[in-house]
C-alpha cells in the first residue's frame, strides 16, 4: 500500500485492497472491530469532509476455509476453525481529502486509465527471469499529469514513452519462484498546482514455473454411461488467458444415438503455481 493516497474532498472514492492468499485462506479487513467489506474503503463525501490528512489503520486477517490444525515445534496441537484468524498483518496509510474540484469525472481532472492498464484486482503470471512487462496509460483533459506512483517488489523498473504513458518492468528471480507480489499503482497529475490521483489499481504477480497451469477434464454423468474425456492442457499467456478445448467421446452403447442428450456441463477449474493448486473463485460453473 502507498503511504499516501488523495482525493479532494468532494468526490467518492472506493479503495479497494488487494487482499490476497496464495495459499487459499479466506483474507478480511478490519478497523477495530469493524469489518470492512470485500476489503473496499469507500470515501464517501460529507458536508463535513475538511481537508488534511487522516491516517487510516486496519488489519487484514486469513481465516481457514475449513477446520485445519496446526503443530507447533513443540508438537503442541490447536484446531483453527473458520472463524478464527491465522494470522494477521497490520495495514497504515494516510488518506490526504484535497480541496474541492470542480468535476469528479475521471479524465477531466482526475487523471483515467485507458487501455491497455490492467483493471484492478488482475493476476498477472510470469517466470522466474521472464521479465513481465505492465503498460500503464492514463489521461485528463484539463490537468498534466506528472508522474506515475506505484508499489511492489523493490527492483521494479519504471519507464515513459510520452505523459501518461508508462511501463512497469519486473523480472522475478529465483527466490520468487512460486510467490505472489502486488503491485499497486496511481497516476498524479496537476493543474494550477494542485495534485490529483487517479484511482488505485492494484495487480497480482504470479511467479510459476515453466508450466504454470493445466487443465484436466474428468467426466461423470447420471445415469451412467460415463463420456471419455480427451485429455487437455492449457498454459496460459501472460495475460492469463487460455483456452480449454472439452472434448468427450461417448463409447458404444453410443448413447446420443439413443436420444441422450447433453444437458450440462459443469466445468470447475483449477490453477497451479509451483506446489499452489487453487480452484478459480466462481467455479464449478455452469456451462
Ligand atoms: C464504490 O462502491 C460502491 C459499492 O460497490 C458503488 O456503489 C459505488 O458506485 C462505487 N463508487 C465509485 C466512485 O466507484
Ligand atoms: C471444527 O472444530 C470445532 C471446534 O473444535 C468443532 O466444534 C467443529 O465440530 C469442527 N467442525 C468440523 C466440520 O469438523
Ligand atoms: C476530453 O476531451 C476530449 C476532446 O476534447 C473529449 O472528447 C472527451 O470527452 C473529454 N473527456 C472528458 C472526460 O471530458
Ligand atoms: C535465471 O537466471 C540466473 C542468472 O542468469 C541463472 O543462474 C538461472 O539458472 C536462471 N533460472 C532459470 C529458471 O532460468
Ligand atoms: C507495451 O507497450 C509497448 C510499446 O507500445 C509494446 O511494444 C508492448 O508489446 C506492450 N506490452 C504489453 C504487455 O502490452
Ligand atoms: C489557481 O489557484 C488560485 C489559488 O488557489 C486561484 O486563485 C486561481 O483562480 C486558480 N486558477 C485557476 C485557473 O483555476
Amino acid at each position: 500500500m502507498f503511504l499516501s493516497v488523495r482525493v479532494p474532498s468532494n468526490c467518492e472514492r472506493n479503495f479497494s485492497l488487494l487482499a490476497f492468499d496464495p495459499d487459499g485462506d479466506e483474507v478480511r479487513c478490519r478497523s477495530g472491530l469493524v469489518t470492512i467489506s470485500s476489503c473496499i474503503l469507500s470515501f464517501i463525501p460529507a458536508a463535513n469532509s475538511f481537508e488534511g490528512a487522516y491516517v487510516q489503520q486496519l488489519v487484514m486477517e486469513d481465516f481457514p476455509r475449513q477446520n485445519i490444525t496446526l503443530t507447533q515445534t513443540n508438537g503442541l496441537q490447536t484446531i483453527i476453525t473458520p472463524n478464527e484468524a491465522i494470522s494477521e498483518i497490520p495495514v497504515q496509510f494516510a488518506l490526504r481529502l484535497d480541496p474541492v474540484v470542480p468535476s469528479c469525472t475521471a479524465g477531466i481532472y482526475l487523471p483515467k486509465f485507458l487501455p491497455p492498464t490492467p483493471a484492478n484486482r488482475a493476476q498477472l503470471y510470469t517466470s522466474v527471469n521472464q521479465t513481465l512487462e505492465i503498460n500503464i496509460s492514463a489521461k485528463a483533459n484539463v490537468s498534466t499529469i506528472t508522474e506515475l506512483l506505484f508499489s511492489g517488489p523493490h527492483n521494479i523498473v519504471q519507464t515513459t514513452s510520452g505523459t501518461g504513458q508508462y511501463t512497469l518492468r519486473w523480472t522475478p528471480s529465483e527466490q520468487e519462484d512460486g510467490e505472489s507480489h502486488p503491485i499497486c499503482f496511481v497516476v498524479q497529475a496537476v493543474s494550477n498546482s494542485t495534485k490529483y490521483q487517479s484511482e488505485l489499481r492494484c495487480v497480482i504477480v504470479s511467479v510459476g514455473n515453466a508450466t504454470p497451469l493445466t487443465a484436466t477434464i474428468t467426466t461423470t454423468a447420471s445415469p451412467p454411461p460415463v463420456p471419455t474425456p480427451e485429455t487437455t492442457t492449457a498454459v496460459p499467456n501472460i495475460s492469463n488467458q487460455f483456452v480449454v478445448i472439452l472434448r468427450v467421446k461417448f463409447s458404444s452403447p453410443s448413447p446420443l444415438s439413443e436420444g441422450y442428450i447433453i444437458q450440462q456441463v459443469r466445468l470447475f477449474l483449477f490453477y497451479q503455481i509451483s506446489k499452489h493448486v487453487k480452484a478459480l473463485d466462481n467455479c464449478p460453473c455452469w456451462v
